[in-house]
């Protein structure tokens, strides 16, 4: 967890039944509307991985993107989209994941990183840890090195981070 850990989470906003009854949806749009609670955000992200000699953000279709773009400016990285099936134009390397019901599958091109590159992957939010660790293979099987994978909201009652640890990558939640 970070420093702003709880500051963050206190402007994470939860609404009980969405998209389905049973479900708290973490809804990080007052984050995003807090220009000063934004600043942290990337502030946390940037005091972690601002020395570990990065050569790429790479981050998650679509709310991922919000937070590894700035980032990668911030730290003179790259930035590589892993998106959805379908939405990237080059010649690209695919994984497929389960989700609760059915499958779902994340893509990269395959010229997205160079071999043993150094990479944080990123997400908004971990529940099942599914997509991030379909997303961690895919980078690992590109030739790229996943330094760690970070997140905003990390759900760990779900078990996902722990699922995502167990296949020896790291896990840095700025806050659970
Ligand atoms: C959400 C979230 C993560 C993923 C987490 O994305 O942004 O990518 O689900 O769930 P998991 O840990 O169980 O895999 P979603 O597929 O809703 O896409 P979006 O970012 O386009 O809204
Ligand atoms: N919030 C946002 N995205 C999600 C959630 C959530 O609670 N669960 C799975 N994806």
């Amino acid at each position: 967890m970070s420093i702003y850990g709880d500051y963050i989470k206190s402007v994470i906003r939860t609404v009980p039944d969405w998209p389905e009854p049973g479900v708290n949806f973490r809804d990080i749009t007052p984050l995003l509307q807090n220009s000063a609670a934004f600043r942290k955000l990337i502030d946390s992200f940037v005091h972690r991985y601002q020395e570990m000699n990065l050569d790429a953000i790479a981050s998650i279709d679509a709310r991922g993107f919000i937070i590894g773009a700035p980032l990668a400016y911030e730290l003179g990285c790259s930035f590589v989209p892993v998106r959805k099936k379908g939405k990237l134009p080059f010649q690209t390397i695919s994984e497929t994941y389960t989700l609760e019901y059915g499958h779902s599958e994340v893509e990269l091109h395959s010229d997205a990183f160079q071999k043993d590159d150094r990479i944080l992957l990123m997400d908004d939010l971990i529940a099942t840890g599914g997509t991030m660790l379909a997303a961690a293979n895919l980078i690992q099987r590109s030739g790229g090195h996943v330094v760690e994978t970070a997140t905003i909201i990390d759900l760990p009652e779900l078990g996902g981070s722990q699922k995502i640890r167990d296949a020896g990558f790291g896990v840095f939640a700025v806050c659970s």
